[in-house]
């Protein structure tokens, strides 16, 4: 009798899968298959490697706690966040990019034009623009939710000298769409890596920096909520960001502050949010 082949296998198992009642769920779970035993070919994967992959993962899943999610950390390294967001993108409407660990539900909402942070956070920055749908009309009753970094690369939720919700702050549009905060611009910082992530970033030689960014989550009643970032230009990591999280159409001018706009700022963004249809 012939030996078993790798395809033989592979199509046996595919075949056992096949009767999943759930027409999504055997689409999912047969093409992982199929992917995952023609990687498993294509490299000759040897036991060793294979039970190196099940400690690492096995690692990743006891790094994880209320606090930390090490998968999500490790689908964002490999590029799959970014790819999952790509792939479900609204066409012609704000470009999406990774959440990250550090957002917190239930920041307060601002006053327009308040700070989020303070003073010693870093340069001071005015943010603003307006949120429209896809064609362009202004949003009322928007929300902007913005999270970020201090000029160290800190979040308040890693650096017990900033109170809470430190550089966070939900602003509400009125009926012309606008939206303005004033914040610090941000600094480049390094994603958590002492887990097996880091491990993973230090073994394939890759950096762990992120570029400097301003997070932000826009709703809107009737519309696709957007997940996203404003990237301070001229940034090192922008080629390099440790989750590619980059997107060109996100990157926004900090403008240095001149005669006519407020005494108070060293920078103005402006960064315009639209919004898909729900
Ligand atoms: C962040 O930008 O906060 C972040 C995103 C992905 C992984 C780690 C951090
Ligand atoms: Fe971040």
């Amino acid at each position: 009798m012939d030996a078993m082949t790798p395809e033989e296998l592979t199509e046996r198992v595919v075949r056992e899968y096949s009767g999943a009642p759930d027409p999504r769920v055997r689409e999912l779970i047969t093409a992982l298959i199929s992917h995952l035993h023609a990687f498993t070919v294509e490299t000759r994967l040897t036991p060793q490697e294979w039970l190196a992959a099940v400690e690492f993962l096995t690692a990743t899943g006891q790094k994880c706690d209320e606090q930390r999610q090490e998968f999500v950390l490790l689908s964002d390294v490999l590029g799959l966040s970014s790819l999952v967001d790509v792939v479900n993108s609204a066409p012609g409407v704000t470009e999406s990019t990774v959440l990250g660990p550090f957002y917190r539900p239930g920041a307060p909402v601002r006053a327009m034009g308040e700070h989020i942070g303070r003073p010693e956070d870093g340069s001071p920055t005015l943010v603003s623009g307006t949120v429209t749908d896809a064609d362009g009309r202004p949003i009322d009753q928007a929300t902007v939710d913005v999270w970020q970094a201090d000029d160290k690369g800190a979040y308040d939720i890693q650096d017990p000298g900033q109170p809470p919700f430190n550089l966070r702050g939900v602003f509400v549009t009125g009926p012309d769409g606008r939206y303005e905060f004033r914040t610090a611009q941000p600094a480049s910082y390094p994603i958590p890596d002492d887990g097996p992530v880091g491990g993973l970033l230090r073994l394939t030689g890759r950096g762990h920096m992120r570029a400097a960014h301003i997070h932000a989550i826009v709703s809107a009643p009737g519309h696709r909520s957007v997940t996203t970032h404003i990237f301070v230009p001229g940034n090192p990591y922008l080629d390099s960001d440790a989750v590619f999280g980059v997107k060109d159409s996100l990157i926004k001018e900090f403008r240095p502050a001149g005669p006519g706009d407020p005494a108070d700022v060293e920078f103005l963004v402006d960064m315009d949010f639209s919004l898909a249809p729900a």
